[in-house]
Order: structure tokens, then C-alpha cells, then sequence
């Protein structure tokens, strides 16, 4: 009898504790509460390596050199300005539909007006990944700005991916040290193994169906609360209490409720997750200049429903007080999101068309059987 799993089998509700594959570009370590891309803890990487730089360490697995930065930069840049012809779609979509529809779809729109979209050789993937990860901050500060009734901006050559984006949305340069928490929040949000948006990017890539199909139903998948809304969700929760001396009454309301607190808990890590230190530093630091109590209820609230619950705070607890003091509207919280995941979502649609096999489970059959056909005429 083969150790193949059978229909029989218990079934691990979620695929929690499954391995499903295996992959070469994250490790997301639930004992160690470590992440690791390619090697690198990212605690080795964050504030030291530019977003320029993890990505093309997860798209080609090393760090660049000198030159290879340069030109991977020079790719980037030249791929960050999206057709007007595809903003002049985005201008007729409702502009107050979530921002993550409206991602979504203009994702689907650049892959209808790519007439290289079902090329499947790995370099015609690879330059539809660079240029759709740098467009993607085009299209949503595109969006933050038609929300807002401002003209979309395009990209200044020359600017980091993170400067880039926070000039096209405010419309004017960042100071450094906003680019610098923005570009920190990218590398440490740029993949994280098995999660549900990039095993679904790994799912349709597994068809060998395309790469703007792909990234489409990761944008899907990241969309939902108990997954990439959590930031929104997070920042929501922050504005519904309002002030420090109102943490503790939502808490107890919270729990009394059974409702759950947005960004806190996680499948895999089974104490903090590594990340979550990094962007509670980025957001005190940012706090000191603005609007201090985003920060203070953040920690305070923290404080509170580890006494609670003992629940850890995850990735999008303080990415929302961080996102909220570099001025991005609650609205594109998630967005950023698949703006940071843009590269990991990519890496991995590469790797699994470098070694695929079609992604298909068993399912264990819980309805009845044994039923006989009764006409029409006879059911009651
Ligand atoms: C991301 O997978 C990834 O890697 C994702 C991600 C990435 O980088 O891609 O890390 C990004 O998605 C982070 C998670 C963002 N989501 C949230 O913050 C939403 C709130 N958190 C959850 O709903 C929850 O913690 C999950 C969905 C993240 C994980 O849930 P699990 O593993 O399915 O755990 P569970 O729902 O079975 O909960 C176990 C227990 C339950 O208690 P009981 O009801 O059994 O008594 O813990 C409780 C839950 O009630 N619990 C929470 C809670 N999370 C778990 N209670 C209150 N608030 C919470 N947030």
C-alpha cells in the first residue's frame, strides 16, 4: 500500500500543518518565529537591503552586485509607467469600488493589453514579473489619486520604488526617512512561504495557466480579512477606539462579543511574528512627528490582548499605524500589501513553472450514497 494519503485519512481542516510542496525562496519557521528569504533572516536584511535589492534576491536567489542592482533598478524604472490607454480604463471603472477590485481588475486589464500574456518561456515570465511589480505601485497610487478626484501621476525616473510611490500619490518627494519606513515595510512584507495568496498564485501557475491569472487570483485571495485586509481592518479597529482610555472597554466588548482582534494571530508562528518588532519600531519612530496616539493605542492595545488572550500581534497590526502616518489613505492599506507581495508572488509563479506539477488535492467525500433516480413527476 503506497504512504499516498487516502480519502479515509483525517482531514487537517485549513491544510494546517500540511507541507504542501516545497520551495527554495522563504522559510517561515512557527518554532523559531523566524522568516528567512533565501537564506537571509530578514533581520539581517531589513533597513540594510533596499526593496531593489529582496526582490531581485527572491526572484534570482542571491543579492546583487553593484552592476546587476543598477541594472535591475534601470528594469524597474522602466517598467513603472503604465499606458495611458490602460489608466483611461481605470477612469471608467466606479472609483469607490475597493481598491483591491479595482487592483484586481486592472491587473487583468494589463495582461488582456499584453500580447506577450500566454508566452510560457521563463524569461517572457520573468519581464512580465518586473514590469507588473513595478507597475503595481503606478496603479494603485492611480487609484488613491482618483479616489481623492486628482489626475494620476507618473512615475519621476530615478526614484526608489517606495519613493516612487509615496511622490505619486502625494504628489510631491518624500522626505528620506518617509521612503525609508516605506521601503522597509516592502522587504519585510515581500513574501512569507505557503501563505494563502501566493499558494494560490502557485495553484493556477500549477494549470500552467498565465502569470496575470495568476497574480489576479492572489490579489483575490489577499483581499480577504482573515489575509491582507487585516491592515485595514486593523487601522479601522485603532479609529473605532479612538483614544487610549477606550482600549480596555473594546477589549472586553471584543471578547464578550467572540469577535476577533485584526491583527493579531497567525497559522504558523506560535509566538511573535519576526516582523511585527521591525514595523512597531518603524511606527513609534514615525509617531514622534505625527499623530502620536495611533501609536499609543496601537501599544497599548497590544498590551491588553495579550492579557487577554495571549495573542501575538502579526504583520498588519502595526503596518497600520505605519501606513496611517506616511499619509496612504485606510482604503489602500491592503493594496500595499500586494504592492510588497508583488515579488514574492512573482518569485514563486517562476518557481513553480520552473518545476511544476498540477496542484490538486483529494477531498474526502462526506454526502451520501447509493441514492436512486425518482422521476420528476414523483418528488415531493
Ligand atoms: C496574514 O499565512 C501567512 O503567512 C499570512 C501572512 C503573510 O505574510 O502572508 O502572515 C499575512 O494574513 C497575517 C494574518 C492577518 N489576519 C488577521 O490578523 C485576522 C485576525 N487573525 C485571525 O483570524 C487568525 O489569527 C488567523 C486567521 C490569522 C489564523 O487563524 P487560525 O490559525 O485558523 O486560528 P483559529 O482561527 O483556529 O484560532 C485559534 C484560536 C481560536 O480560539 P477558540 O475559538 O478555538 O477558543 O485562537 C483564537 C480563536 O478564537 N484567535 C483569535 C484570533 N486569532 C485566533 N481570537 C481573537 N482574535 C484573533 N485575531
Amino acid at each position: 500500500m503506497s504512504n499516498a494519503q487516502q480519502p479515509t485519512d483525517p482531514v487537517k481542516k485549513g491544510l494546517e500543518g500540511v507541507v504542501a510542496g516545497s520551495t527554495a525562496i522563504s522559510d517561515v519557521d512557527g518554532q523559531q518565529c523566524q522568516l528567512i528569504y533565501r537564506g537571509y533572516n530578514i533581520d539581517e536584511l531589513v533597513g540594510k537591503a533596499s526593496y531593489e535589492e529582496v526582490s531581485y534576491l527572491l526572484f534570482y536567489g542571491k543579492l546583487p552586485t553593484r552592476s546587476q542592482l543598477a541594472e535591475w533598478t534601470r528594469q524597474l524604472d522602466g517598467g513603472r509607467t503604465v499606458d495611458p490607454h490602460v489608466l483611461d480604463i481605470l477612469k471608467q471603472l466606479p472609483i469607490h469600488a475597493p481598491s483591491m477590485a479595482l487592483l484586481r481588475t486592472m491587473v487583468s486589464v494589463i495582461g488582456c493589453d499584453d500580447p506577450q500574456a500566454e508566452d510560457e518561456a521563463l524569461e517572457s515570465i520573468q519581464k512580465k514579473a518586473i514590469r507588473l511589480t513595478a507597475q503595481t505601485v503606478t496603479l494603485v497610487a492611480a487609484i488613491g489619486r482618483l479616489r481623492e478626484n486628482n489626475t494620476p501621476l507618473p512615475p519621476k525616473p530615478g526614484l526608489s520604488h517606495a519613493a516612487n510611490f509615496l511622490y505619486m500619490l502625494h504628489g510631491e518627494e518624500p522626505v528620506p526617512v518617509l521612503a525609508k519606513a516605506l521601503d522597509a515595510y516592502f522587504v519585510l512584507l515581500a513574501d512569507h512561504g505557503f501563505n494563502a495568496s501566493t499558494f494560490t498564485a502557485r495553484t493556477v501557475t500549477g494549470t500552467k495557466s498565465d502569470y496575470y491569472s495568476a497574480v489576479t487570483a492572489a490579489i483575490g485571495s489577499l483581499k480577504g480579512p482573515l489575509h491582507g485586509a487585516a491592515n485595514r481592518k486593523a487601522m479601522e479597529m485603532l479609529e473605532e477606539i479612538g483614544t487610549p482610555e477606550q482600549v480596555e472597554p473594546y477589549v472586553q466588548r471584543t471578547l464578550a462579543d467572540h469577535k476577533r482582534f485584526m491583527g493579531f494571530g497567525h497559522r504558523v508562528y506560535k509566538g511573535a511574528d519576526p516582523r511585527a518588532k521591525h514595523l512597531k519600531d518603524i511606527a513609534k519612530s514615525l509617531g514622534t512627528t505625527n499623530e502620536t496616539k495611533w501609536f499609543v493605542i496601537s501599544e497599548k492595545l497590544q498590551d491588553a490582548v495579550w492579557n487577554a488572550k495571549q495573542l501575538y500581534i502579526n504583520v498588519d497590526f502595526y503596518s497600520a499605524s505605519l501606513l496611517h502616518y506616511l499619509g496612504i489613505p485606510t482604503e489602500l492599506f491592503t493594496a500595499m500589501f500586494a504592492c510588497a507581495r508583488m515579488a514574492g508572488w512573482s518569485a514563486h509563479i517562476l518557481e513553480q513553472w520552473a518545476d511544476n506539477r498540477l496542484i490538486r488535492p483529494l477531498s474526502q467525500y462526506t454526502g451520501p450514497r447509493g441514492l436512486k433516480f425518482v422521476p420528476l413527476s414523483e418528488r415531493t
